[in-house]
């Protein structure tokens, strides 16, 4: 093997070693992985159940997998799907199941799995939030687990990712529809660039404004071509150096697991009173602070923060405006959980060269005394 392989081989070990699964599949990126996988069970026009609050992606892959989305609803707590909102969303027998560790908190895997198991489907594990960690079961759940090396992920290359599985049968089925797949290039980087730069407007308005959301069929049949690529099978170093710089626990990294805890403590300071943040275990490793303020609150927020270009998201939107006017022959069930959470949520950054958390935190004080919060 090449010098130019090696790397995706100790990738690839790596993953395999901290998930004890017995195979990894590059794709260009999590999406692709997860519409590989649908394709590769042979489903079509079959429900997918998808939590109502994850990454608009996620249903872009179901939808071009030529499956029914279908947005479950979350626990109100926790923020994530759990056995409970899965049997309430009323597909006694979904095809799939693609619980999400939104954030990077863990969520409820067994017992996601287990209702699955129940109701004959398969689990897709959507760790693209999250990634390989000492301790950590993520990535060894469901029948296959993906991951994003994705811009503004943990692991942070600007494209790729990974698929997990410990079926021999599914890896060939996947890698056989996904090899025929385009290689990632220019004009892929570009139509990406201009999607998510009017989808970062679109998003802020369209449940305010809800012709907004008419756009959106003519929208993905642009933009879709973004979803399904592969990525060079070279060019590993950098995501084989920026895996063991996030592994490190030391928060002296920029970009480590350890920064990312410390930063995260220090946004706690915001909480109290009706704010609040999502419950998490201890050494947590977020992918962004979620801060979740009250919806009369967050507009106004977000625009005070944005003026003093503070690194500031919304994400995610709930996927009920954008599903309706993607497939409005499927009947959604209510997700008012995940539509509240959606109104209240503020992402704060965790790492270079985002903004340090310190000016952040002032900034949010700043506005909390002017308004007298
Ligand atoms: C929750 C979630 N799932 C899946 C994906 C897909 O990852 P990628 O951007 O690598 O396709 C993303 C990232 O955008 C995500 O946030």
């Amino acid at each position: 093997m090449g010098y130019r392989h090696r790397y995706r081989q100790q990738v690839a070990d790596r993953f395999r070693a901290a998930t004890a699964r017995d195979h990894v599949i590059f794709t260009g990126r999590g999406a692709t992985a997860i519409w590989a996988a649908l394709k590769a069970w042979d489903f079509t026009d079959q429900p997918v159940l998808i939590p109502a609050n994850t990454c608009y992606i996620v249903l872009w892959a179901v939808l071009l997998s030529g499956n029914r989305p279908i947005l479950v609803d979350i626990d109100p707590l926790t923020g994530m799907i759990t056995p409970e909102t899965l049997s309430a969303a009323g597909i006694d027998r979904p095809a799939a199941v693609i619980p999400c560790h939104l954030y990077g908190l863990p969520a409820p895997m067994a017992e996601s799995c287990a209702w699955a198991t129940e109701h004959g489907a398969k689990v897709i594990e959507d760790a693209a939030q999250a990634m390989i960690m000492p301790d950590s079961r993520v990535g060894s759940w469901g029948d296959a687990s993906i991951f994003s090396f994705g811009s503004g992920k943990l692991v942070d290359v600007g494209y790729r990712g990974a698929l997990l599985c410990s079926d021999a049968e599914l890896t060939a089925e996947i890698k056989r529809h996904v090899e025929p797949l385009p290689l990632y290039a220019d004009h892929i980087a570009e139509l990406e660039k201009q999607w998510l730069t009017i989808y970062w407007a679109t998003h802020q308005f369209e449940t305010e404004n809800i012709p907004i959301s008419s756009l959106y069929p003519t929208l993905f049949q642009i933009y879709r071509n973004i979803i399904l690529y592969n990525a060079p099978s070279q060019g590993f170093v950098d995501v084989y150096q920026r895996l063991r710089t996030f592994l490190r626990s030391d928060p002296v990294y920029e970009t480590s697991l350890g920064l990312r805890i410390v930063r995260a403590g220090e946004y706690d300071r915001l909480v109290g009173g009706s704010w609040r943040t999502l419950p998490r275990p201890a050494d947590t490793v977020l992918w962004r602070y979620p801060l979740l303020v009250p919806p009369e609150v967050r507009g106004d927020l977000f625009d005070y923060l944005q003026s003093r270009r503070l690194d500031v998201t919304r994400w995610y939107p709930s996927l009920q405006a954008m599903t309706r006017a993607l497939c409005p022959e499927v009947d959604q069930p209510p997700t008012p959980h995940a539509d509240h959470f959606a109104e209240c949520i503020l992402n704060l950054p965790l790492t270079w060269p985002g903004d340090p958390p310190e000016r952040i935190i002032a900034a949010i004080l700043d506005y909390r005394n002017e308004q007298r919060l």
